[in-house]
């Protein structure tokens, strides 16, 4: 398949780029290498997969209609993977319009170039958080989501209505899968497992927010691969997803579980809870194992062991570098 994957530059999207490269796949990758964190890493995400003659990379915003249009009638694509975003729960409390841009806008513009050049098929990459807190757990797909608590729960929410609708409009075949806290190599700096993993090592203090009570379902990145991989195999409809863990942990216990893998115990900075933020997240995986046969496989102390293990590799390959 030619396969046109924004936001593959990221942390899932180079992850995934990599896998679907290995499967026989021509991979066209857009991505503005947005400044959300150093686009530097990004750039080192893009050359791992450069030379490869299936892999391209072109460096440009979902929300520039004339570049979109002119990807679409210089590739034949056969099918979207929608990872571009800005993501991040908390700077989109200090920035909403900008979320709702790049999420909701870049989304349309994506879904009417779709239109106009006969490409019918698109994985989106939703999230977690559009479950708001619902109390009742695990989270299904069933429930309302209709009380996102942050902008960017809300805009990816919004994202999926309008995939609902492009797909009742013009018979496209979406599957919106809500991702679960990913974690794993190449994972955004800024993210919770990432910021502890660099801090525990370096001897320096964790900010924890709230008692440690809050709990999360991890998704190992790989599972996550396989879970798209698996959509774009069996993509007929339009389908909401959820692709997680399936086997939620609380906060305390994850920072136990950093701290074995780093072999040092953490210094701990407490604050309180933040605003957007859910008390727990917890996939129910039915539906996603019956529809598209998905397993995740990675328990979170093997994956965390593999996190730390290659944090570690990267942390020295960087000294060599220097
Ligand atoms: N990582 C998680 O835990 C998680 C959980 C739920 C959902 N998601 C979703 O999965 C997707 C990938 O997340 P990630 O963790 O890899 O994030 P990431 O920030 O590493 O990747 C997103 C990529 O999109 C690119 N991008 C941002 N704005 C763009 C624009 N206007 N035009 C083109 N490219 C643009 C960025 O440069 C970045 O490379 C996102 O849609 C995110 O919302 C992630």
């Amino acid at each position: 398949m030619t396969i046109l994957l924004t936001g593959g530059a990221g942390f899932i999207g180079s992850n995934l780029a990599k896998q679907l490269l290995e499967e026989g796949h021509q991979v066209i990758c857009l991505d503005n290498l947005d400044s959300y964190y150093a686009p530097d890493i990004k750039w080192k995400n893009v050359q791992q997969t450069l030379s490869i003659p299936a892999y391209h990379f072109h460096q440009g915003d979902i929300r520039d209609s004339d570049l979109v249009d002119t990807l679409f009638q210089t590739y034949a694509f056969d099918a979207v993977i929608h990872l571009a975003a800005r993501a991040g729960v908390r700077p989109s409390v200090q920035d909403p319009a900008l979320y709702y841009d790049v999420n909701v806008n870049g989304t349309l513009t994506l879904l009417q170039a779709m239109q106009r050049f006969g490409v019918t098929k698109m994985v989106f990459a939703s999230s977690s958080s559009v479950y708001g807190d619902s109390p009742q757990v695990p989270f299904t797909e069933t429930d309302s989501a209709d009380r996102p608590l942050s902008p960017y729960a809300a805009s990816k929410r919004a994202a999926e209505l309008l995939c609902h609708t492009f797909h009742n409009l013009y018979s496209f075949d979406i599957f919106c899968l809500r991702f679960f806290t990913v974690y794993g190599p190449l994972q955004r700096p800024e993210m919770a497992i990432s910021q502890f993993t660099e801090s525990i090592l370096n001897g320096q203090a964790i900010n924890v927010f709230g008692d440690g009570s809050t709990a999360r379902d991890y998704t190992y990145v790989d599972d996550i691969v396989s879970g798209i991989i698996q959509s774009l195999k069996n993509l007929k409809g339009y389908e909401v997803l959820n692709i997680g863990g399936a086997d939620p942990i609380s906060l305390a216990n994850l920072i136990r579980v950093i701290e074995q893998a780093v072999g040092q115990t953490a210094l701990i900075n407490r604050l309180p809870m933040q605003p957007g933020d859910v008390q727990q997240t917890y996939a129910d995986i039915r539906k996603a194992t019956q529809l598209i046969d998905y397993h995740p496989s990675v328990r979170v102390e093997d994956g965390i062991q593999r996190f730390v293990d290659w944090f570690r590799s990267r942390q020295d390959a960087d000294l060599v570098m220097k």
